[in-house]
């Protein structure tokens, strides 16, 4: 089980020791949520933020585009150190040649979708990515409850995953506490997000554990 503790709940004022901690407390990835104001009602942070933490950490970073028409911006976020570049099926026309210009940066291929859209969308895409972003939250905001019933799109796609040979790792976002993750882990999740509950810990090796099933 990975661990990508979201950004948006961090301490902005000490970003670079909220980096230097939640990689010694042992994560995985470091999630960083880009917010447009029009796919979802709230805005974050982009470019000048991610290319600080760039600069200052080799962790993987895991870029969840909560944007609308995101194809405007792959080779952006490729330049600024991206690692995953994840994408909402929900936000463009054309999400098979956004998947391909992801392929294109070099950057590993995310694909990810709203609680209310169903799963069987994403069945002639998903040969051509490396991870699919369960979201158990409607995108915007931290802090909001696991939807339970997106766990069914866990399952989905662990079992198609066996059945055709595939190997995308199968993240979930949103609402992921000691609690559910254990209802993600046993679904068939490999990565887990998590936010508000990963934060309101002091010693972060504590969430990491946790969510790790340890
Ligand atoms: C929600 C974001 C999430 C969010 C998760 O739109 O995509 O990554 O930060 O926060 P929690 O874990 O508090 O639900
Ligand atoms: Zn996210």
């Amino acid at each position: 089980m990975k661990v990508a503790p979201s950004l948006l709940s961090c301490n902005f004022m000490k970003l670079e020791d909220e980096i230097n901690a939640i990689e010694d407390a042992g994560a995985d990835y470091l999630h960083f949520d880009v917010m447009d104001g029009m796919f979802v009602p709230n805005l974050s942070f982009a470019f000048p933020i991610l290319q600080q933490i760039r600069a200052h950490t080799n962790m993987t970073i895991d870029t969840h585009l909560m944007v609308q028409k995101p194809e405007r911006y792959i080779q952006s976020f490729a330049d600024a150190g991206s690692d995953i570049i994840t994408v909402h099926v929900e936000a463009t026309e054309h999400i098979h040649r956004a998947l391909q210009l992801i392929r294109d940066t070099g950057k590993k291929v995310g694909i990810t979708l709203n609680p209310g859209t169903p799963i069987e969308v994403l069945i002639p895409v998903l040969h051509m990515v490396d991870l699919v972003l369960v979201m158990t939250v409607n995108p915007g905001f931290g802090g909001q409850s696991f939807i339970q019933e997106c766990l069914s799109k866990i399952e989905f796609l662990n079992e198609y995953r066996d059945e055709h040979q595939l190997s995308y790792e199968i993240e979930v976002d949103g609402g992921v506490n000691n609690v559910s993750a254990q209802y993600c882990i046993d679904s068939g999740a490999d990565v887990l997000v998590a936010g508000s509950y990963f934060f309101k810990h002091d010693d972060y090796s504590i969430p990491v554990r946790v969510l790790k099933g340890e």
